[in-house]
C-alpha cells in the first residue's frame, strides 16, 4: 500500500453526526400481571458441519409475551466449539458461554412471531450442539434438547399452563429476513449470507499457536498473477488452489458468498515496489486476453450462478493517477506512464465490464483510504478518476456494485477520543502533526462521505461501501482509553488516538498492529460490511532486498531502520523486521495481529 498526501487547508471539516442518547436513570413500575407472564421461547439450532468448521441457523420463536429487546444464552457442549462470526444479531464468546443481542432493527419480537439469526463456528475433536437455550435469561424450551423445525414449525405442543397460545402465530408471512431467490442480484450480497472460507489460508492461519481462533473467517482469495487463475504452487502467495478449486470449494462449504481480489493491473504498485507485478506498463492486450478474460469465463460459469461472487477491484491503481503523477511532490515515472497510456483507466473498465455482466458477480472498485484521499486536493479529483474508468472500455456505472477502503491498510476504524470536529484551547486538531488537516481522522467516516462523493459524481445512489478491517484494530496494552491531555493540540491527538502508527503513511507490515472488526454485513449506514480482504499473516513487503520470481521489489518503507521520506513525514517506517515478500507468509506477524486484536479474541 501507497499513500500520499497533500496538505490543504480550506475546507471546513465536514460535521459529522454523532448524537448520543442520554437514557435518564429511574425507577420503572411493572404492571403486576406482567411480573411473571414475560419470556418463554422456543429455539431451533440446526448446524451445516465440515471438518473443523459449522455455521449454525438458529431461529427464536417467542411464544411467551411480546419483546422489544432479547439476548439468547447458550453453552456450547464442547471446549473447541468457537464462534467465529455472527450475523443477525451482536454476538460474543466468553468461555464456553455464547450470547447474541439483538440488532436494532429485530428487537422487537412480537407474541408468536420469530426470528432468524445465525454465525459460523469452528470446533475440533466433535461439534455437539447445545442442549439448552435462554431469551433474556429465561429457559426456553423447557430446557430440553432442541429439535430442528423450521421458521414457520407450530408452537411447542405444551406450553405451561400460565400462558395463553400465541395470539397470532404468522406461518405464512416470511420473516423479515428471508432470503432472495438465489442467484437474483441483492443490494447487499453479505446481508445474511456464510463467507467462503479460503483453505489455503486457515492451514496457513493454523499453523500458528492460538490461529484456530480466526482460522474460519473468511478471506478474500487474491488473483495477483495469471498463474493464480489456474493455481500454482512455486509462488509465495498462491498455492496449488486456482479460481475453479476455489469456486468448487465455496459449493461444497455452501458458502453464499466468495471474495476474490482482482490484482494485476500493467504497471502495477505505479508508487512503490514492494507489490510491482508481472506485467509491463505497456502490457494492457495481456492484462485482457490472458488475465480478465480467463476469470470471466470462469466466474460465468453457471454451474456457480447461485454463489455471489464479489470482486475487489485493482487495489492502489487509480488513485495513484491523482497524487502520485509528477506535478506532486514524488510523483513517479511509472505513474505517469500509466495514466498517460490509459492501462489503470482502461484496465479497470475492462475488468468491471467484462466481470460485471454475470447477475451473481459484484464489483467492489478500490478507493484507497483516509490517509491517502482525506484532503480536499486529493477526495473529488479521485472521485472523478473513477467514475471516468467505470465508464471506460465498453463499462459503465451499473458495473460497480460499490467501493472498498482500506484495502491493505491499517487505519483505525473509528477513532473514539480524537475527532476531527473536536478542538483544543480554541484550535482545531486538524493542525495536530498527526491528522495534518485532513478532513478525516478514521476510516469509517471517510468511506460514508466518500460513498456521497462518488453518489454526486455519478455513481448509483445504491452503491455500498466495504472496509477492510482485517488489521486495523489497534488493541493491546497500549490502546488509550481517553483523549489525551488539553495542553496542545498534539498531545491531545497524539493521547488519545487508538491508531498508534509513526506517521499515517506508514503501510508496509506496521508494528503494533492487531486484527481489527470480524466481517459483518451492514455495520453502519452506507457500509455494506466490513470484511477480510488482506489474509493476516501474509506479508506486505520484504524488510531487506530478496531475490525472487514473481517480479516483488523491496520498498524501503518495509525496512524498519528506514528513516522515511516526504511521503511519510520523514518518519521512521515503522514495519516489523525479518518479514518476507509480499504475499508470503509471515508467522510473526500473524502471532502480533491476534495478540492486539480489537475487538480482542476470546
Ligand atoms: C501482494 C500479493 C498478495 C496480497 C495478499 C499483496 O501485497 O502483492 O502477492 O497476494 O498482498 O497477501
Amino acid at each position: 500500500m501507497n499513500v500520499w498526501r497533500r496538505l490543504s487547508g480550506g475546507r471546513r471539516a465536514v460535521a459529522l453526526a454523532g448524537a448520543s442518547a442520554l437514557v435518564a436513570g429511574g425507577l420503572v413500575t411493572l404492571p403486576v400481571t406482567a411480573a411473571h407472564a414475560a419470556t418463554q421461547c422456543d429455539v431451533a439450532y440446526t448446524t451445516n458441519d465440515w471438518q473443523g468448521g459449522f455455521t449454525a441457523n438458529i431461529t427464536i420463536r417467542n411464544v411467551g409475551d411480546a419483546l422489544s429487546n432479547w439476548t439468547l444464552g447458550f453453552t456450547f457442549p464442547d471446549a473447541n466449539q468457537r464462534l467465529v462470526q455472527g450475523w443477525s444479531a451482536r454476538w460474543s464468546q466468553s468461555g464456553r458461554n455464547v450470547t447474541a443481542q439483538n440488532e436494532a432493527w429485530n428487537g422487537s419480537l412480537g407474541s408468536g412471531a420469530s426470528t432468524s439469526i445465525g454465525f459460523n463456528g469452528s470446533w475440533s475433536g466433535s461439534n455437539p450442539k447445545p442442549t439448552s437455550f435462554t431469551v433474556n435469561g429465561v429457559t426456553c424450551n423447557g430446557g430440553t434438547t432442541p429439535t430442528s423445525p423450521p421458521p414457520s414449525s407450530p408452537p411447542p405442543s405444551s406450553p405451561p399452563p400460565s400462558s395463553p397460545p400465541p395470539s397470532s402465530p404468522p406461518p405464512s408471512s416470511p420473516p423479515p429476513t428471508s432470503p432472495p431467490p438465489p442467484g437474483t442480484k441483492v443490494d447487499n450480497p453479505y446481508l445474511n449470507a456464510r463467507g467462503y472460507v479460503n483453505p489455503e489460508w486457515k492451514a496457513k492461519a493454523e499453523s500458528v499457536s492460538g490461529g484456530n481462533r480466526v482460522s474460519s473467517i473468511s478471506t478474500a482469495v487474491w488473483i495477483d498473477r495469471i498463474a493464480a487463475i489456474e493455481g500454482t504452487d512455486n509462488s509465495q502467495s498462491n498455492g496449488p488452489m486456482g479460481i475453479r478449486d476455489h469456486l468448487d470449494e465455496a459449493l461444497r462449504q455452501n458458502a453464499d458468498y466468495i471474495q476474490f481480489v482482482i490484482y494485476n493491473l500493467p504497471g502495477r504498485d505505479c508508487a512503490a515496489l514492494a507489490s510491482n507485478g508481472e506485467l509491463k506498463a505497456d502490457e494492457l492486450p495481456r492484462y485482457k486476453s490472458e488475465y480478465i478474460d480467463p476469470i470471466a469465463a470462469l466466474q460465468g460459469d453457471a454451474k456457480y450462478r447461485n454463489l455471489r461472487i464479489i470482486n475487489v477491484i485493482e487495489v492502489d491503481s487509480l488513485p495513484n493517477l491523482v497524487t502520485n503523477t509528477s506535478g506532486n511532490p514524488g510523483g513517479t515515472v511509472m505513474c505517469d506512464t500509466v495514466k498517460a497510456n490509459g492501462a489503470y483507466v482502461q484496465g479497470v473498465g475492462y475488468a468491471l465490464a467484462k466481470l460485471g455482466a454475470f447477475s451473481n458477480v459484484y464489483n467492489y472498485v478500490d478507493a484507497g483510504h483516509h490517509g491517502w484521499l482525506g484532503w480536499d486536493s486529493n477526495f473529488t479529483p479521485t472521485a472523478q478518476i473513477l467514475k471516468e474508468a467505470a465508464t471506460a472500455s465498453g463499462s459503465t456505472v451499473n458495473h460497480v456494485h460499490g467501493f472498498i477502503t482500506n484495502t491493505a491498510n491499517y487505519s483505525a476504524l473509528i477513532e473514539p477520543y480524537a475527532k476531527v470536529t473536536d478542538s483544543v484551547n480554541g484550535q482545531t486538531v486538524r493542525q495536530s502533526d498527526w491528522i495534518d488537516w485532513n478532513q478525516y481522522n478514521d476510516e469509517q467516516s471517510f468511506a460514508q462521505a466518500f460513498r456521497q462523493e462518488l453518489v454526486r459524481q455519478g455513481f448509483p445512489s445504491g452503491i455500498g461501501m466495504l472496509i477492510d478491517t482485517s488489521r486495523n484494530g489497534w488493541g493491546g496494552a497500549n490502546r488509550p482509553t481517553s483523549a489525551g491531555p488539553t495542553t496542545s493540540v498534539n498531545a491531545y491527538v497524539d493521547g488519545g488516538r487508538v491508531d498508534r502508527r509513526i506517521h499515517k503513511g506508514n503501510w508496509c507490515n506496521q508494528a503494533g498492529a492487531g486484527m481489527g472488526e470480524r466481517p459483518k454485513a451492514a455495520p453502519a449506514s452506507g457500509i455494506d460490511a466490513y470484511v477480510w480482504v488482506k489474509p493476516p499473516g501474509e506479508s506486505d513487503g520484504s524488510s531487506r532486498e530478496i531475490p525472487n520470481t514473481d517480479g516483488k521489489g523491496f520498498d524501503r518503507m518495509c525496512d524498519p531502520t528506514y528513516t522515511g521520506n516526504d511521503r511519510n513525514g520523514n518518519s521512521m517506517s515503522g514495519a516489523l523486521p525479518d518479514a518476507p515478500i509480499s504475499g508470503a507468509w509471515f508467522s510473526a506477524q500473524f502471532a502480533e495481529l491476534m495478540r492486539n486484536a480489537y475487538p480482542p479474541l476470546s
